[in-house]
């Protein structure tokens, strides 16, 4: 993505939230993953009347995206508020998403943006929030 791309990100995981099914917790989640090729990939939280097979919206997107081949990602932008509401505070990743990120990324340079709206958003990279995480490296 060119010059912008993090408010495209923000808009794009606004917009994947629409999407959510969530009616368990009434918690609507989205979320897109810029791969280093350039491609956007939206997930949103997909729950289950049985709760554990429930999937957050990260992981919705790296399954879409790993699916189709690509393996290298430079940033996941994040929003996350009550099914109907603007979201009013930053979602953070929960941490089996942090993992699941360590997977494919860099610790040093991927980029979580936690979006409020397209252009207020907090970025960390992925050390920031998974501080010591253990990978593919660490094998
Ligand atoms: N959820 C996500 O999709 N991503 C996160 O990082 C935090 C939580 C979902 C899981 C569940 O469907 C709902 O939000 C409430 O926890």
């Amino acid at each position: 993505m060119e010059k912008g791309w993090e408010i495209r990100l923000c808009q794009a995981a606004l917009e994947a939230r629409e999407k959510s099914y969530c009616p368990y917790s009434g918690f609507a989640v989205g979320a897109a993953l810029l791969s280093k090729s350039g491609t956007v990939y939206t997930g949103c939280n997909i729950e289950s009347a049985a709760y554990s097979p429930s999937i957050c919206a990260e992981r919705v997107a790296f399954a879409k995206a790993v699916s189709q081949g690509e393996r290298e990602f430079t940033a996941i932008a994040i929003a996350g508020a009550k099914q109907g509401e603007m979201p009013a505070q930053q979602c953070p990743p929960c941490g089996v998403c942090r993992q699941a990120m360590m997977e494919f990324c860099s610790p040093k340079e991927f980029h979580i943006l936690l979006a409020v709206t397209e252009t207020q958003y907090c970025e960390y990279i992925l050390e920031e929030l998974l501080p010591q995480g253990f990978g593919p490296k660490n094998l």
